[in-house]
């Protein structure tokens, strides 16, 4: 191995490490994505909890306590390596406006499971293609996921269309795999693979 692999090597393994310790800032034109902080929960709450942004999602919590709980589990689980959350915020601002997370479904986070929810006045803006291109570049390039997946209940014509406007493939229905509000719903499962961001950003070099 020559000196600058070993550096290389080196770098890649410090990134790797690192963001157990603490989450990176990623920026682009229009987010800033950072670690979840306790003060993050009123406004997450008032993002979150609602009717149209918890329909087909895991129910979030109903309380500033309850998210204040949620975030104190998720630096947890960044500590344990096994998961990340990050805050959405516009850039130049501070308040949190929705989430991205992402959860290892294999020791050493080989495949992942990645998940989001932006606050309803932010739908359709570009916030959430903005920030999940961050977070594709995090999962696929600082922590080294090889296959990130996802669930969109099929009834959820929002996540289905977000997912499928930033290359998400959908493999296969998962029947009756979810339940909510008493009732088992369908559920899309789509992936990314790291081959297709290498075929997606070599197609973005050639044309
Ligand atoms: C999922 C979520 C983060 C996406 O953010 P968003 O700002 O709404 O997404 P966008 O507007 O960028 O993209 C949604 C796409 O779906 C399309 N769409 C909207 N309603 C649709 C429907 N009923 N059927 C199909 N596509 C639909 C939109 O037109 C848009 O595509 P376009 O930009 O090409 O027009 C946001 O809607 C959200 O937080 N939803 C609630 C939480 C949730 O369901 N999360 C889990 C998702 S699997």
């Amino acid at each position: 191995m020559d000196v600058n692999a070993v550096i290389n090597a080196a770098r890649a393994t410090t990134t790797e490490t690192n963001w157990r310790q603490a989450l990176p800032v990623l920026t682009s034109s229009m987010v800033t994505l950072r670690e979840l902080r306790l003060s993050d929960a009123p406004s997450l709450l008032s993002m979150l909890a609602t009717d149209e942004v918890a329909r087909f999602i895991s129910p979030p919590p109903t309380s500033v306590d309850g998210f204040e709980r949620f975030i104190a589990w998720t630096l947890r689980q960044r500590t344990a390596g096994t998961y990340a959350c990050f805050a959405v915020t516009l850039r130049g601002f501070d308040t949190a406006i929705g989430i991205f997370q992402i959860r290892q479904l294999e020791p050493g986070f080989g495949t992942a499971e990645w998940g989001f929810a932006i606050g309803s006045p932010f739908w359709g803006t570009g916030v959430f293609q903005d920030g999940a291109e961050l977070v594709l570049d995090f999962a696929f390039d600082t922590i080294g996921v090889h296959r990130l997946e996802a669930r969109a209940a099929v009834l959820n014509g929002r996540g289905n269309g977000a997912l499928q406007k930033i290359g998400a493939v959908q493999e296969c229905v998962l029947r009756k795999s979810f339940q909510r509000n008493g009732q088992y719903l369908d559920q899309v499962l789509y992936a990314i693979l790291d081959s297709d961001r290498r075929e997606l950003a070599a197609s973005v070099r050639v044309h």
